[in-house]
């Protein structure tokens, strides 16, 4: 995916910005259409932007009140993990320009810049996409891959006993899945609806702590099966689960604390562990902070096991770039499973509309020449698009008549079962319509039809490519 002479980068971008977080940072982002493009230093590499994830940390700071203006500076745009072509290398990267790249963006590290067309980031913060990672999927690697890998993989070997709290959300998902491939034993924590999804991602035991008390679902299992030897805590909210470590974790092993809130009751929760003694009501276990440092070669493990299917990006949701507010007002519902991704400012949606592009199996991929929305050759993907477009509408065209016909028939006889009041040829009628929308759904299902007929929409809704 390298394009040898990628275009210079212009004088201006657009960009999400936010100049206040009262009420909200969300509440306040607009695009900026001619932001200033990030100043770049010789350490760093300057990145277009393809796809972007949001993690909490993209407005926890920010939100606390002076933090924003104080720290960060404003106007800020907000983002930090992305996947993008790198335009100006970093001195003495062995990245070159036109390379693909994935990893975290920013000067600084509550508002990295991700949500604009171009940013920086720091030499050790960018890893090459390798052949086969697909661009939305690198995206959601930066903070959250890294929180996970380095709050566990170089802290547990084959056969260790992890408890991971919170394993469903956008570090948590990649928490799990790093532990598994380790060759770890696994427990997870998740709400009631997620637990089957836990469940798929390998995890051994999942505990609803919706239904079921953690900490005593913990120490059962210590009795049965022996204490943990290392745990994650991508919640830290629970102080029953934090002050009760010592009851489930080996001696001397480990429970990081990855997650939390910046409100006044999570600095007292802090506090009191730090300062308490045990017997005062503080922490008796091994508990440590976490903050997570960038290093490619952690990018590049993880993008190893990435394509060799060890690990998998989950992706909550994605959202058009255009629809940035939306996207954080999902991040703050503390409800995503996975990941929250943006596309790039000149989404691949503006490209369908454009007749540029066409989407494939992968909803995402070019049907020209597969490359994402980075084209080898614009004339050659619009008319094998053309041909695409041409082939589905027809093939659309013949499912809707072939089920609009099949649907005449026990239509004419419900309105006939009706007009006699005949409850059992009424009956038998809607059965047949039952069983026709099943086979529509399947044939919906079958030919990834949501996609194709979004496209087919909006290309037949232009007069021409
Ligand atoms: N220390 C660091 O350097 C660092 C780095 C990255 C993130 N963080 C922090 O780590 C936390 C997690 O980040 P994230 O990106 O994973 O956030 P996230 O994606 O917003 O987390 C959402 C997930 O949390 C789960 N969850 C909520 N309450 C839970 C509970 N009581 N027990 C178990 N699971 C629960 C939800 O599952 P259900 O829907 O099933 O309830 C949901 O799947 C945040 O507080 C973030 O600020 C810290």
């Amino acid at each position: 995916m390298a394009d040898a002479s990628p275009s210079p980068p212009p004088k201006t971008m657009r960009a999400w910005q936010y100049s206040s977080t009262s009420g909200g940072l969300e509440k306040n982002l607009k695009i900026n259409p001619s932001a200033a493009l990030p100043k770049l230093k010789p350490n760093q590499h300057l990145v277009r932007i393809s796809a972007m994830a949001l993690n909490p940390v993209d407005y926890k700071p920010a939100q606390i009140p002076g933090v924003a203006r104080l720290a960060v500076g404003l106007p800020a745009t907000p983002g930090i993990d992305f996947c993008g072509r790198l335009i100006t290398p970093a001195k003495d990267s062995p990245l070159k320009a036109g390379q693909m790249v994935f990893g975290c963006a920013g000067n600084n590290p509550v508002a990295g810049g991700a949500l604009g067309e171009y940013a920086v980031a720091g030499l050790q913060a960018v890893a090459a996409l390798p052949e086969g990672m697909e661009v939305v999927d690198a995206a959601t690697v930066g903070v959250a891959g890294t929180t996970a890998y380095q709050s566990i993989v170089p802290r547990v070997k084959a056969g260790d006993r992890v408890f991971v709290n919170g394993g469903s959300g956008g570090v948590g998902v990649f928490s799990v899945q790093f532990a598994k491939t380790m060759g770890c034993y696994v427990v997870a924590t998740c709400g009631t609806g997620n637990v089957e999804f836990v469940k798929g991602l390998g995890v051994d035991r999942v505990v609803d702590y919706r239904t079921e008390n953690v900490v005593e679902v913990l120490k059962g299992l210590r009795e049965k099966e022996g204490g943990f030897d290392h745990a994650v805590d991508n919640v830290g909210t629970n102080e029953e689960l934090v002050l009760g470590c010592h009851e489930f974790m080996k001696k001397e092993a480990s429970y990081v604390i990855v997650g939390g809130e910046p409100t006044l009751q999570g600095l007292k929760d802090i506090l009191k562990r730090k300062l308490l003694p045990g017997f005062l009501g503080g922490v008796k276990g091994k508990v440590e902070g976490f903050f997570p440092a960038h290093k490619t070669e952690d990018f590049e493990k993880m993008a190893e096991w990435m394509t060799q299917g060890k690990v998998k990006a989950v992706i909550d949701s994605r959202f058009k770039y255009e629809e940035a507010v939306k996207a954080f007002e999902k991040l703050k519902t503390g409800r995503a499973r996975g990941k929250i991704v943006v596309d790039e400012p000149n989404s691949r949606l503006l490209l369908l509309k454009q007749g540029v592009i066409m989407a494939k199996g992968d909803p995402l991929g070019c049907g020209g020449c597969d490359s994402g929305s980075e084209h080898l050759n614009k004339d050659k993907c619009r008319e094998m698009n053309e041909n695409m477009i041409l082939e589905e509408r027809a093939k659309f065209k013949e499912a809707q008549q072939s089920y609009g016909r099949q649907y005449d028939e026990p239509l004419t006889r419900l309105v006939n079962a009706v007009r006699a009041n005949d409850e059992e040829a009424k009956a038998a009628a809607k059965k047949d319509f039952g069983e026709l929308s099943d086979e529509m759904r399947k044939f919906v299902y079958d030919h990834n039809a949501q996609e194709r007929l979004r496209v087919y929409i909006l290309c037949s809704s232009r007069e021409s490519f």
